[in-house]
């Protein structure tokens, strides 16, 4: 089953589950997996133009966690668990990463899914001439300027002032004549005002938000993974949904979600907050393939009778703002303190 399909600036994808860009889709192999277990459209591995970049995939490390922070033993991820991870970037000479991508290409043309290429930010201007190359290859580009990662290493950035994201957006935008995709991180004052900037500068989408910088004590006096890391895990759902959903009030622009997405009730939800889409990788990464046709077939069947541009957004509806809401009453269970106060009026 492949669902029903998702147009997002401009490209056409089996469906609104996509498989984002990670380890999982750095080979064909991977790009093909993705693909036949019904993937909408399948984002491959980032590349840039950076050495420093690729050499950090050889530190790349990964710890899952459950939901009572407790790091789970190699092959015992469950689909609740957060993640913990060092990454790189894809290493690989250009000229074969085109040859996979167009490989890739093909395969997913078959059945209506496209392979999108992605370049996580390092140099704007290596990334233009990346993304011209990428563009003879795939249907769409997509641009990662949220890399948690770079925080920690100049090799990837992460962009969080709207004049930046404006600045680096624009150089790629001219150099590329199909789909351009921006995905933003979460961790900055105003996600908003990123996205409105991407869309200024010519983004035809924009993907809302990238994982979070974290870290972890082991209490043993070190750290899960010995470093600092990316996280990403269910309880970063609501955050991810805030973003979509405060851009689809403010913003016309093609959004597409990502991050903390791991049933297809979280998909949904993704689509009723302003998504046309959503990017999936930590319940592909635990679950494999079954997980990704789970999520499919799920969101397919829930949206059966309905109209997929009707339901995209369809929350907002639910959402007011403080101001237009009337007093209610403190539930029983706040303190009596709480309670008091706000019954003299203080
Ligand atoms: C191990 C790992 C590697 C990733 N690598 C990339 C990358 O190279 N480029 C990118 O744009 N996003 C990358 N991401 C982010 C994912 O594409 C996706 O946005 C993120 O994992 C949130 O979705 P999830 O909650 O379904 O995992 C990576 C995520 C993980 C877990």
């Amino acid at each position: 089953m492949t669902g029903r399909k998702a147009t997002v600036g401009g490209l056409v994808t089996a469906n609104p589950v996509w498989v984002g860009s990670s380890e999982l889709t750095m080979t064909l192999d991977g790009l093909i997996t993705c693909i036949d277990a019904g993937a909408g459209a399948v984002v491959a591995k980032s590349v840039n133009e950076s050495a420093a970049a690729r050499r950090q995939l050889d530190i790349a490390d990964y710890a899952f966690v459950s939901a009572g922070g407790r790091v789970r033993p190699a092959g015992a991820a469950r689909r609740g668990d957060g993640l913990l991870n060092r990454s790189g970037l894809a290493q690989v000479d250009l000229d074969d990463w085109l040859a996979l991508l167009a490989a890739g290409v093909e395969h997913g043309a078959a059945r209506g899914c496209p392979v999108i290429g992605s370049i996580t930010l390092g140099d704007p201007v290596a990334a233009a001439r990346i993304a011209h190359a990428m563009a003879g290859a795939v249907p769409a580009v997509e641009l990662n300027i949220g890399a948690p990662h770079g925080r920690e290493a100049s090799a990837v950035r992460q962009l969080t002032e709207a004049d930046a994201v404006h600045d680096a957006v624009r150089v790629v935008r001219v150099a590329v004549d199909a789909p351009l995709f921006v995905k933003l991180p979460g961790q900055a004052s105003d996600v908003v005002a990123l996205a409105r900037a991407a869309r200024s500068a010519g983004a035809d989408a924009v993907g809302l938000v990238g994982r979070y910088p974290g870290f972890l004590p082991d209490l043993d006096g070190g750290a899960v993974l010995g470093s600092w890391g990316a996280w990403g895990s269910p309880a970063c759902l609501p955050m991810s949904l805030y973003w979509v959903a405060k851009a689809r009030t403010a913003l016309d622009v093609p959004l597409v979600g990502t991050n903390g997405a791991r049933t297809a009730t979280d998909v949904l939800r993704f689509l009723a907050s302003g998504a046309r889409a959503v990017e999936v990788v930590t319940a592909l990464w635990i679950g494999g393939p079954a997980a990704l046709a789970e999520l499919v077939a799920g969101v397919d069947a829930y949206l059966d009778a309905r109209d997929l541009d009707e339901f995209v957004g369809s929350a907002l509806a639910g959402a007011r703002e403080y101001k237009d809401i009337p007093p209610v009453r403190p539930p029983a269970w706040l303190p009596y303190t709480a309670r008091w106060s706000r019954s003299s009026g203080r």
